[in-house]
């Protein structure tokens, strides 16, 4: 029988963490999480997903982000795949190093999971953010570490909560720019399994992988109207201009000037779409023809019967 990679996984515990590390176990693979160490302070949210976790089979690993203890766990797997929040996005720094030294690593997939960060320009805020993770790409390019970087577009449910806001009761829907540029937008599960997917491809070594399934490529407009088709409810659209949307990125203090700066990039400018997919770029659902998607229309049927809960991230 083919053996499995052993896959790491940083952040695991986290928003999209969790999806990828139930996708690793789902396709077979020995799965490890590195978390920080669980303590009384620890949140019970997050004791009773590592106990999920266990019992799905999958090592947790506590300690911080040290490099004699994350180089040890490093070097019992094939991948390892990188999570964790943005604001330690430059803590990979430490795991390329780890990863150096290792030497045994096959694949690494480092934080990214947004935008295509190589080919965009947003507004200031949102520039600085990409700076770190393309300053991390760069990195692991000069050491020489096999890679996938992944553009995993919008997170699907993370952003219909954000634009529909489903879970509150409401007449009026926040529209940003005129609603017409198309965004992506792809459900959490199927970003885990694509991911689990690329980091066992040999089709993916050294490559950029976008997530643009054509069934998920909607405007703000179209969401809305899918979504009124759905829920039977007519929603009043409350138009954000571009100028406003410019102004509080340039006004509100850090970090809250990133949000509405990633709005402008997704929404307003279209950013996502805004380039062709080439020769040399590799497409998920074209990688994978086989990999039965969630349409953005499935998507809203889940909203309608079992809502995802709203992240408890940036965006609110
Ligand atoms: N495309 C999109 O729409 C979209 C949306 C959101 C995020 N993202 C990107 O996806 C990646 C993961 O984001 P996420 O929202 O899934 O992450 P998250 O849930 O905010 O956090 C992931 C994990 O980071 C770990 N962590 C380590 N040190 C931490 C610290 N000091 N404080 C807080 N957490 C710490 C935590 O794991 P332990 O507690 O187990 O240590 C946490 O569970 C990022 O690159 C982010 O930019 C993309």
């Amino acid at each position: 029988m083919e053996k499995k990679n052993r896959i790491l996984v940083f952040g695991g515990t986290g928003y999209i963490g969790k999806n990828i590390v139930k996708a690793s176990v789902s396709l077979g693979h020995p799965t490890l999480v590195y978390t920080r160490p669980l303590n009384s302070q620890t949140c019970p949210s997050k004791t009773q997903l590592c106990n999920d976790f266990n019992s799905m089979g999958v090592t947790l690993v506590q300690g911080e982000l040290e490099h004699d203890q994350i180089l040890k766990v490093i070097k019992q797997v094939d991948i390892v795949i990188c999570v964790l929040a943005y604001p330690q996005v430059m803590e990979q720094l430490k795991i390329i190093d780890a990863i150096k030294v290792a030497g045994n690593i096959k694949r690494f997939l480092p934080s990214d999971f947004g935008v295509e960060e190589d080919r965009i320009n947003p507004l200031p805020p949102f520039q600085a953010f990409l700076d770190k993770k393309r300053n991390i790409r760069r990195e692991i390019e000069a050491a020489g570490i096999p890679y996938t970087f992944v553009s995993a577009n919008c997170f699907g449910a993370y952003f219909v909560n954000y634009l529909l806001r489903p879970y509150e009761k409401r007449d009026k829907i926040a529209v940003y720019g005129n609603g017409e540029s198309k965004a992506v937008l792809n459900y959490e599960e199927d970003i885990a399994m694509y991911t689990i997917k690329v980091a066992n491809d040999p089709r993916t070594c050294n490559r950029i992988v976008i997530y643009r399934p054509s069934k998920n490529i909607i405007s703000q407009n179209e969401l809305i109207s899918l979504w009124e088709q759905k829920c039977g409810q007519n929603f009043r659209k409350d138009f954000v201009t571009e100028e406003e949307i410019v102004k509080q990125s340039e006004t509100l203090p850090h970090p809250e000037n990133i949000p509405v700066s990633i709005l402008h990039s997704v929404f307003v400018r279209g950013d996502l779409m805004a380039f062709e997919i080439g020769e040399e770029d590799l497409e998920a659902s074209e990688l994978y023809p086989d990999y039965n998607y969630t349409s953005i229309h499935q998507l809203l049927d889940i909203f309608l019967v079992n809502p995802p809960a709203p992240a408890s991230a940036a965006f609110q």
